[in-house]
């Protein structure tokens, strides 16, 4: 099957096409790192400096803002942060002063309902925006490439948040601009807060900024001065940007010491183009821990995983039981190995296309994507009498969109001159491929090219379910949890999902609102330098 598969694409691209360019390079990395055991390290060198990981507080970096009925002012401004250990290094930030205290970055918190009122200042020296990732909002409010505004301008939101509890975010959605002001650091956390929280937190006695912590994972690139470097050349800009230091809460190489009790950790990928595949290990062995929610909010049950991919602009809510661990103890998150690729469906077959490999290093990174490498480490320091908690058996409801009726569209990824396209379009601000009427529900059929490489696709303005995933890659199928295809992270209400090459993914959308007239919003791929280049398109909800 695959070798057929491999067949009919050396005849539909020419081989010798395929051969000389370095388009879709084999990733030649990639069958050793399956290889590598799973204590193996990672281009990352493993030396015992880590640093302490940035525990948001109540202020400064990544401080929890509460947000109350007082407007809020982002000032987008660069600056310097130390984050290569105390080196200075050019970061773009979101500032804020609220309620007396200081914020860069803040982690905004409100409740479901809460009215959000905040200005966006730009003090930076070129054009940005604030697009609100998840958010159930009028089209006008969602900050998208057409609302960029100048340096010195401004842009006013003000919406109620309808959304379920669960981790939502904010970044910029500049025209041209998103990829590199997000790898300055233009990103923030945006939680939305429930009666379902309130339940999850009291059954497991969960404190945030203590025993819940959100991990926001992003790979960076430094030069040796420690500064931030963002530099693509073309083929980065076709592949996706990827970095060989990984931050979490914009610490490298962090360590986070904790003790023998049960964490949550709220995981977002907000890294350019970097898929990690996330597991837990100590000694060699993965460590069992449960994915309780996905992109907007919780599951209706804890679900126990290994090992479960994760794609820029995912969310994924876990939980990690310490308490079998004993004061001593090291745990390592990592990203696990995995194929990445790159080379489209057929690229599995490494004894075909690694002859063709010599190419390697094309993405200029030197941690390929689909390498294995630590991202934290977890550091038993104290031991304390075990607190016994009860896994909550129900977590939330999550009601099943009827599809029965809807209509059912195609929506293809595929490339083109090294351009990649949605329904053959690439982005124009004055075309609309997509519609939808208001009020209506909708089956997509997002169908990934065999001749392509991961895309994670993000729909703006509403949640979706994933309803099936067809012909995935084995390592994909391998963790399917249903009969249809599904993995852990398919489960619940979701905004960004990850197609593998040859893979096509049905998702069934509700596109019911209370906002009148015609909404404008967007449908794009989340591999930053991708968006860029106009994998996006507008999605005009009609409305009739
Ligand atoms: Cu998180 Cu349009 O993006
Ligand atoms: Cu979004
Ligand atoms: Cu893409």
């Amino acid at each position: 099957m695959q070798r057929r598969k491999f067949l009919q694409y050396a005849t539909a691209s020419g081989i010798g096409l395929l051969g000389s360019s370095y388009l879709y390079k084999h990733n030649a990395n990639a069958e050793q790192n399956q290889a590598a055991s799973l204590s193996g390290v990672g281009a990352v060198p493993n030396t015992t400096r880590y640093t302490p990981l940035l525990i948001p507080g109540d202020s400064g970096p990544l401080g929890r803002l509460e947000m109350s009925d007082a407007p809020l002012t982002l000032s987008a401004r660069s600056t310097t942060l130390p984050l290569m250990r105390g080196k200075p290094s050019p970061f773009l930030i979101y500032a804020a002063q609220y309620a007396g205290k200081n914020y860069q970055n803040p982690i905004i918190r409100i409740k479901r309902g809460g009215k959000f009122n905040a200005r966006l200042q730009n003090d930076l020296n070129e054009p940005t925006i604030i697009h609100w990732h998840g958010l159930h909002i009028p089209g006008d409010m969602d900050g998208q490439p057409r609302h960029t505004i100048a340096p010195g301008g401004h842009f006013d939101y003000a919406f109620t948040v309808p959304n379920r509890a669960g981790m939502y975010w904010y970044h910029t959605h500049a025209h041209h601009l998103s990829a590199k002001q997000a790898f300055f650091g233009q990103a923030g956390i945006f939680m939305v807060e429930d009666e379902d929280e309130t339940a999850l937190r009291n059954a497991l006695q969960l404190e945030p900024g203590v025993t819940e912590l959100p991990l926001l994972i992003q790979d960076k690139q430094f030069n040796s001065a420690g500064e931030l470097t963002y530099t693509v050349n073309p083929m980065q800009h076709h592949l996706g940007q990827l970095g060989d230091t990984i931050l979490v809460n914009l610490t490298p190489q962090p360590q986070l010491d904790i003790t023998n009790r049960l964490y949550r950790f709220r995981v977002i990928n907000g890294s350019n183009s970097r898929i990690y595949k996330l597991a837990f290990i100590q000694r060699g062995k993965m460590l069992p821990y449960a994915v309780i929610g996905t992109d907007a909010g919780l599951l209706e049950r804890p679900y126990p995983a290994q090992q479960e991919f994760i794609a820029p602009g995912e969310r994924m809510d876990i939980l990690f039981d310490a308490s079998q661990l004993r004061a001593g103890d090291e745990v390592f998150l990592k990203s696990l190995a995995f194929n990445p690729l790159q080379g489209g469906a057929m690229a599995g077959m490494g004894d075909v296309m690694g002859g063709m490999s010599g190419l390697g290093g094309t993405n200029g990174s030197r941690l390929d994507l689909g390498a294995e490498f630590e991202i934290m480490k977890l550091a038993v320091t104290r031991h304390g009498a075990t607190t016994p908690f009860v896994l909550p058996s129900k977590l939330s409801t999550i009601a099943r969109i009827d599809t029965s009726g809807a209509v059912l569209r195609n929506v293809s990824l595929t490339v083109r001159r090294m351009l990649w396209l949605i329904n053959g379009e690439t982005f124009r601000m004055d075309r609309y491929p997509l519609r939808s009427r208001r009020n209506t529900i909708e089956l997509w059929d997002i169908q990934n090219a065999d001749m392509s490489m991961p895309h994670p696709m993000h729909l703006h303005g509403f949640s979706f379910q994933v309803v099936n995933r067809r012909n995935s890659p084995d390592q994909v199928r391998k963790l399917a949890r249903d009969t249809s295809g599904r993995l852990v992270t398919d489960l619940g209400w979701k905004d960004t999902v990850l197609l593998w090459p040859g893979e096509t993914m049905r998702i069934a959308t509700d596109f019911t609102h209370p906002y009148p007239g015609d909404q404008i919003f967007l449908f794009h791929c989340h591999n930053l330098e991708h968006e860029d280049q106009g994998m996006m398109v507008n999605h005009l909800v009609t409305a009739a």
